[in-house]
């Protein structure tokens, strides 16, 4: 078996990790079980490029018990947790193609050698593995039956691609899902990106002014996540509708320009480019740091960044490159602008993962069970998909819920009746 990891012997440690975090994943687990009744996925090759973590590691595992010949490449260089991709090659013989701070190059070769595995189904966050199948390696795409999507940066561009009639196979936007968006992206990135803060830097939050580029789903549960901790939030949009709920959320509202002199932490994840450039780093505080949570490190102008100061930034702390401006001023940039919460933190915890990657799963089955039936192009999880995942982790955590009755169902469904 081929692979390319970092170091085997990291994989009793990693195997532990892996094994704490299902205890998390109870919707996965299930999962897991029925589908190694079933073997949905046998004959099946699905390739991933995600962020190998405990989380992912899971995933794969739950697939694998469905029958599935499954191959994993990193969707960040910086994400990836060395022990885990040795248990994932060692104790699950799963062909892992990862290395936490490999460089772009050899991110690429990861790519490819996930194609080199002729996919049936892909499995992309930030739709890299697809990109690639497109541009550069299409000897690959006969075998597709089509492919599902993590991220709202890779949805974005799929949709770009299927708009330009350049998709060639279905993709299931696993991101829409309610069970996904709602939970992941907010409490998920909210904790986990303060996380990466903290573990960079171990800054007191309390009292600081914490800046949030963008007020998504990812970008509100930072300001959420902040708040909490005590800091004073400002948030920065460009969508009216979005500034109006940030300002009605309680956070001060204004451009970047304005939050650039007041900030202490400035935080993006808006999926953009430039969230923070030339002319904010030019009135930054002495001392200010800046991360980025968005799905690539195009936030933060690290160009203008590297521009603006003398010589090359001097690494202060693991994930804290400090870069001394002309005037004397110092700015922070944590891991290297890539994804803060997976290069600094372990990214979302496992019990938010549980009902994202149960969407992948299932996303999966979806697209064997339809294939063939599905136009080229992307796709919305099913309802019932995100009504199973959301009952069955309810039921997890011990939680009923009303039923309604016959007498609503009939009040609901009629329209007589008024004031
Ligand atoms: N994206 C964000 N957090 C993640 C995690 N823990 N595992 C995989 N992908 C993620």
């Amino acid at each position: 078996m081929e692979f390319d990891i970092k170091n085997p012997d990291l994989a009793t440690g990693g195997r532990h990790r892996i094994d704490w975090a299902v205890q998390e994943m109870a919707v996965l687990r299930g999962l897991r079980e029925q589908f190694a009744k079933e073997r949905p996925f046998a004959g099946i090759r699905i390739g991933g490029t995600m962020h190998v973590t405990t989380e992912t590691a899971n995933l794969m595992i739950a697939l694998q018990a469905g029958g599935a010949d499954v191959v994993l490449s990193a969707s960040n260089p910086l994400s990836t947790q060395d022990d885990v991709a040795a248990a994932l090659v060692s104790h699950y013989e799963i062909p892992v193609f990862a290395i936490k701070g490999e460089d772009n190059e050899t991110y690429h070769q990861h790519i490819n050698a996930v194609l080199d595995h002729k996919p049936h189904i892909v499995m992309d966050d930030g739709a890299d593995l697809v990109s690639t199948l497109h541009k550069s390696r299409r000897d690959a795409i006969g075998n597709i039956i089509g492919g599902t999507e993590e991220t709202t940066t890779g949805i974005v561009r799929l949709r770009a691609m299927a708009a330009d009639g350049a998709l060639e196979f279905p993709m299931m936007a696993v991101n829409d899902a309610m069970t996904k968006h709602l939970f992941d992206n907010r409490y998920g990135t909210g904790q986990s990106t303060m996380d990466g803060v903290i573990r960079a830097t171990n800054l007191l939050i309390a009292g600081r002014v914490v800046v949030v580029g963008g007020y998504g789903w990812c970008s509100r549960g930072i300001a959420m996540r902040a708040k909490g901790l005590g800091a004073n939030v400002i948030v920065t949009e460009i969508d009216h509708l979005k500034a109006l709920e940030a300002v009605m959320d309680g956070f001060r509202v204004m451009p970047m320009i304005e939050a650039a002199p007041q900030g202490d932490i400035f935080i993006s994840a808006t999926g953009d480019m430039h969230v923070m450039d030339k002319h904010h780093f030019e009135v930054m505080k002495d001392g200010a740091v800046m991360a980025n949570s968005g799905h690539f490190d195009i936030e933060i102008n690290k160009v203008a960044l590297r521009e603006l100061s003398t010589g090359d930034p001097k690494r202060v702390r693991p994930f804290v490159d400090q870069y001394t401006m002309k005037d004397g001023r110092r700015l922070h940039l944590l891991g290297e602008g890539r994804l803060v919460n997976l290069a600094a933190a372990e990214g979302h915890p496992a019990a938010v993962m549980d009902m994202s990657f149960a969407g992948q799963a299932l996303s999966a089955k979806y697209l064997l069970d339809n294939k063939g039936k599905l136009a080229n192009k992307v796709h919305s999880v099913p309802e019932e998909v995100d009504q199973y995942i959301a009952q069955i982790k309810l039921e997890s955590m011990g939680i009923q819920i009303d039923t309604l009755t016959d007498e609503q169902v009939k009040y609901l469904n009629s329209w007589e009746t008024g004031t």
